[in-house]
């Protein structure tokens, strides 16, 4: 309440300005600092969504029809449409692939496609999957299965 009134109060207020100059700094300043978490996105947010047994059906369908024709349907990067591609998608049961990979650029990859995170633009977005945080981390999940 008392903010809002200070708020409505008219420009000539220098210490109103000033007060809101500084805050303005400060703003900038705490940007320019240490990476802070973003506004919670599927692709960006790190804390991991419960994920139910019927997220994992879904991610499971979601990959048979959509990701098995390129990663194939063990995941070894030898679906149907891979032998065209260059690059061919990795092996998802490579150790060391798995171990460059962390579980956010996993989920930034299949919502907005390879180009966002540095790989092959022919791994396509998924764009629907932006709001459904809990199905990408089921598609995660089970590519990390493949790790074992
Ligand atoms: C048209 C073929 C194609 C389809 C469909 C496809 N991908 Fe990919 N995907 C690729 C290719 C090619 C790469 C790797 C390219 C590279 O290493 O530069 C890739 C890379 C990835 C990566 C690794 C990203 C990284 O940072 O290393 C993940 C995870 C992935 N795909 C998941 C999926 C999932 C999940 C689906 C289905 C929703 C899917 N992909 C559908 C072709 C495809």
């Amino acid at each position: 309440m008392r903010l809002l009134a200070e708020e409505n109060r008219p420009i000539r207020n220098r210490g109103g300005s000033l007060t809101r100059l500084m805050a303005a700094i400060f703003m900038i300043g705490a940007n320019l600092g240490p990476a802070r978490p973003l506004p919670a996105r599927a692709a960006d947010n790190s804390a991991k969504p419960t994920i139910t047994e019927e997220d994992r059906t879904k991610a499971g369908e979601i990959f048979s029809e959509r990701c098995a024709t390129c990663h194939g349907a063990d995941g070894r990067g030898n679906g149907p449409a891979a032998a065209n591609l260059k690059p061919r998608p990795i092996d998802f049961h490579n150790q060391s692939w798995q171990k460059s990979v962390t579980d956010d650029t996993m989920a930034k990859a299949i919502i907005f496609g390879g180009r966002a995170v540095g790989k092959s633009g022919q791994m396509a977005p998924n764009p629907d999957l932006e709001d459904e945080p809990a199905i990408v981390a089921a598609l995660v999940e089970k590519i990390r299965k493949w790790a074992r």
